[in-house]
């Protein structure tokens, strides 16, 4: 049941604190990660891999492609991340020792499942991450590490995305700790972090009758760009998302650098810019990209750390983000921008939570 909300899609993304909780109870111990949580041959496998290709599809690819940047710039092991679709049907070479990594909420996604199978006798070993401890995706692989989001009705993935995050960081760490680049007072800090998220989402989900309040400034609207930097570059990637497929509005991410190069020329006042905001070491330059927007008129919505002195002006919104570690931000900006999504949705009277076109586990390719 919906359990007192309108759509499932709320609901979802309400559960996120108690979810994202779920798939860390049990994986930790005496403030470190439970290496074993990945399965008993994962300790070997995760010191012998030099090399981490991830395959999925979707908001799953999205929540690879943030744990690209954390395998590398926390476990110091190279990462490749590509939509199963691709892989599957390219003459792919891979590097030796190259560790599998699937992505899916359902783990009966057919490209995924296919890219796997084509993949898997040339690589070191294959490891998924899934939502449903039943599935094809954890059969057929060697190690399996169940989310415990529990079910999501949504087409739109809300809390698969965020506890996919949570479970790839564990697996950052646990692969960081074999591979002797991590040390364990970083690790303990990080963990630390990820525990402190069930109430950083409590504190954002209180954002949401600010941000449903805007919303109807997007009904009109044909255009959406969103902007990241850094691994909140898949975040913007995945807010994007979820905006095309309840709201049918087109929405577009890009890396906000690359704004120069091509994406600037679209900007006026009636395409929506959103970006998220937290403060680090790119703050100043995604700044001044948020300048270059306002200078060619374009309207922006910035969820913004509130440290980071974004200020309010005209044609520039500020949603007020709580200060979180860099670590964990992406987990944190995702769901202001699925709130986003959703109250857009609303008002555009669409069917939220079957959307057209779309089916909740594409099973064919
Ligand atoms: O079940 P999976 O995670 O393998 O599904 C992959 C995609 O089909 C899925 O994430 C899709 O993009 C969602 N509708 C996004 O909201």
């Amino acid at each position: 049941s919906k359990g007192g909300y309108k759509h499932y899609m709320l609901k979802e993304i309400y559960e996120q604190p108690a979810a994202v909780q779920r798939t860390l109870n049990g994986r930790i111990s005496d403030g470190r990660v439970a290496v074993d949580a990945f399965g008993p041959q994962a300790a070997e496998l995760l010191a012998k891999a030099r090399h981490i290709q991830i395959l999925a599809c979707g908001t799953s690819y999205h929540a690879g492609y943030v744990a690209k940047y954390w395998f590398e710039a926390i476990a110091g092991v190279s990462c490749h991340v590509e939509v199963a679709s691709e892989f599957r049907y390219r003459t792919t070479v891979l590097p030796a020792d190259t560790l599998i990594v699937t992505i899916s909420q359902s783990g009966e996604t057919a490209d995924t499942l296919a890219a796997l199978r084509e993949v898997k006798a040339r690589a070191l070993g294959a490891l998924c991450i899934c939502n449903v401890p039943t599935s094809t995706l954890v059969r057929e692989s060697d190690l399996a590490f169940i989310t415990h989001a529990g079910p999501e009705i949504g087409v739109a993935s809300t809390k698969a995305f965020t506890t996919q995050l949570v479970a790839l960081m564990l697996l950052v760490l646990a692969t960081g700790r074999r591979q002797g680049t991590l040390s364990a007072e970083r690790e303990r800090d990080i963990v630390q972090q990820l525990g402190t998220l069930p109430a950083l989402l409590d504190g954002v989900l209180a954002l949401d009758k600010d941000i449903e309040r805007i919303a109807e400034e997007f009904g009109e609207k044909h255009h959406t760009l969103f902007l990241g930097r850094g691994a909140q570059y898949p975040v913007a990637m995945e807010g994007a998302l979820k905006l095309k497929e309840i709201s049918y509005i087109h929405a577009e991410a890009y890396p906000a650098g690359e704004l120069k190069h091509g994406p600037l020329a679209l900007v006026d006042n009636d395409m929506p810019v959103v970006a998220v905001a937290p403060k680090n070491d790119l703050i100043d330059k995604l700044k001044s990209n948020l300048q270059e927007v306002r200078a060619r008129a374009g309207v922006l919505y910035v969820f913004a750390d509130h440290a980071a002195d974004v200020r309010p002006e005209a044609g520039i919104k500020v949603f007020p983000m709580p200060s979180v570690a860099d670590e964990v931000a992406p987990i944190v900006y995702t769901v202001p921008l699925q709130l986003l999504s959703y109250h857009v949705a609303v008002i555009k009277g669409t069917d939220v939570d079957q959307p057209r076109n779309l089916a909740k586990s594409v099973t064919v390719e």
